[in-house]
């Protein structure tokens, strides 16, 4: 089946929906997800949205901040373009619905810091900020009749001139493939525009605070389809990852370090960041996470300990009512004893290289979000700036459809998907094990601290996984699982490329092999 719309949006969380709302007064938009609309990665966000907001504050300081976490390796007139229109995103979302906690006294908004701030920059909804901003940007779309919103179709690739029933060489892309999770077939959905929000890649770790549907998708597709991806050797991995052996993924917020949270060596009962860094616990991410890493290592923890408990219990309840209630519910009392935290993947810094439009190297093709490498982050993100980047490149790629729109190449005939020389999969035990080799490898031998051993360990076990998965993807149908697998196959190949690449440690890339920074700052640019 074909379906058309003006522009088409993959991926329905802060970016995606951003841009479907400024484009949806004089378009017709379509807006896929792989699963349910709030599945992303924004419905999961917990500290907030940075912007320069408080009396003192500037933007200034923003802008150097954000330079001083991404080591140099940030494009300068892209962070001071989004750290500027970052208040009026603020506002729009206001707007939308979303309920900001109010400041005390004189000022509107009650600000929270976090890690490599400077100054209290960062507005929340308590602890489930992106919850509050997903469900607002939802309602939005919903309400709009221009957008239509597809919840259970999953791209598989886009749509470009080698799929045009002319056989055309051209490199524009018209739009998605795409596997409804309803009818169990590929449809084609062409556009005059598509925008890829399809968030990070995450889930290629075996330990990631990122949700399932994390997997890559955008970025292996833009890819695929002969766009140039970045910096993809920068993962973040968040200090501060709830140790339970039952539930690997709960976040908690670096705020409950800016509000005074304290790291312990549950060993020794020291307090260990001051060790480590002046700005201690409000170190950048890169930073804390090392350490704890390195303490863990060092005296063969499990855990190191993440203490609130010195403050008021109706101000830790205040600020932090989710975390005080999932954690009480596992028997922690946050307000009486500490937290065990690990480190855990959180970011994709690196991926699809975008211009300040959110302009891909594809004609018709843009991206916006976690699935770009736009400038912003350089070499490490600093907390807080991910959402500010899909609401100030959301909007962007949606001012440039729409004033581009005349230029932009009109669909033509497009072949449709071609299922004729393949078979059902006979064996899903496969799909499993490859996903869980990947996230494995990677952990260990692409984590935190590396080496060129390790990295070429990594390089040898992916070369091996992407000829199986390529005679998988030749041979059977289709599923969610297996168009992850070659997507997930794909990001750890170009993740280990770039970092075989970067002979310097900087921000997020640390290899104890080239452990002093380089003096120029050079992005990694791999061409397909
Ligand atoms: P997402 O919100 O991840 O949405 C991706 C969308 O793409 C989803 O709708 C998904 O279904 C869809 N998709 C993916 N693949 C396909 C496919 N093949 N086909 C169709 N659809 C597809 N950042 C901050 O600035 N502040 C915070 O406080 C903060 N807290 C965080 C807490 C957690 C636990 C995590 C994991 C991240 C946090 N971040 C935070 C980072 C931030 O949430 C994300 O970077 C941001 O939300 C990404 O938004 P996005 O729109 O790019 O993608
Ligand atoms: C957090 O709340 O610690 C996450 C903030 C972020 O990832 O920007």
């Amino acid at each position: 089946m074909i379906d058309a719309y003006d522009v088409l949006i993959a991926g329905s969380g802060a970016a995606g929906l951003t841009a479907a709302l400024n484009l949806a007064a004089s378009k017709r938009v379509a807006v896929i997800a792989k699963g349910r609309l709030s599945e992303g990665a924004t419905g999961w966000a917990q500290g907030g949205i940075a912007a320069v907001l408080e009396d003192g504050d500037s933007f200034e300081a923003h802008v150097h901040d954000t330079m001083i976490a991404g080591a140099g390796l940030n494009d300068l007139g892209i962070v001071e373009h989004v750290v500027g229109e970052a208040p009026r995103a603020i506002e729009r979302l206001a707007e939308l619905g979303v309920p900001f906690n109010a400041g005390d006294g004189s000022e509107r908004w009650h600000l929270t810091r976090e890690g490599g701030h400077s100054h209290r920059r960062i507005v929340h909804v308590a602890d489930a900020t992106g919850w509050a901003v997903q469900q607002a940007l939802e309602k939005a779309a919903v309400e709009h009749p221009n957008i239509t919103l597809v919840p259970d179709m999953v791209a598989i690739d886009l749509v470009t001139g080698r799929h045009a029933a002319d056989f055309s060489t051209s490199g524009a892309v018209h739009g998605l493939y795409a596997f409804s999770r309803e009818t169990r077939q590929v449809e084609t959905i062409v556009a005059r525009a598509t925008i890829l929000a399809t968030g990070g890649a995450g889930r290629a770790y075996l330990y990631s605070t990122a949700p399932r549907g994390a997997t890559g998708d955008g970025i292996a597709m833009a890819w695929r389809a002969g766009c140039r991806v970045s910096n993809m050797e920068f993962m973040q991995f968040h200090p501060t990852c709830l140790y339970n052996l039952e539930i690997k993924n709960f976040l908690i917020t670096e705020a409950v370090r800016g509000e005074g949270g304290l790291l312990i060596n549950p060993r020794s009962g020291k307090r260990f960041m001051p060790d480590y860094d002046e700005r201690a616990e409000l170190a950048p991410r890169d930073i804390v996470a090392r350490a704890i890493d390195s303490e863990i290592k060092r005296d063969g923890l499990d855990f190191v300990h993440l203490d609130i408990s010195h403050r008021e219990p109706a101000f830790v309840k205040e600020h932090f009512p989710n975390i005080h209630e999932k954690l009480l519910g596992l028997g922690i009392d946050i307000t009486r004893e500490p937290i065990p935290v690990v480190p855990a993947q959180h970011y994709t810094c690196g991926g699809v290289v975008v211009d300040r439009h959110g302009c891909t190297d594809a004609p018709g093709l843009y991206a916006a979000g976690e699935v770009t490498q736009s400038g912003l982050h350089g070499a490490n993100r600093l907390a807080s700036n991910s959402l500010l980047e899909c609401l100030v490149f959301g909007e962007a790629a949606a001012k440039h459809i729409d004033a581009h729109w005349g230029s932009l190449p009109e669909p033509p005939a497009i072949r449709p998907w071609d299922e004729s020389r393949v078979t059902d999969l006979d064996e899903e035990v496969v799909i499993q094990q490859s996903w869980g080799e990947i996230r494995r490898f990677m952990w260990n031998f692409v984590g935190i601290v590396r080496t060129t051993k390790r990295l070429e360990r990594a390089r040898n076990r992916v070369d091996l996984l992407r000829r199986e998965v390529a005679g998988y993807y030749r041979d059977f149908r289709v599923t969610p699982d297996l168009i992850e697998l070659r997507n997930l196959v794909e990001v750890a190949d170009l993740i280990i490329r770039s970092a075989l690449s970067r002979h310097e440690s900087r921000g997020l890339h640390y290899t104890l092999d080239y452990p002093e920074i380089a003096a120029e700052a050079v992005d990694t640019v791999l061409v397909p």
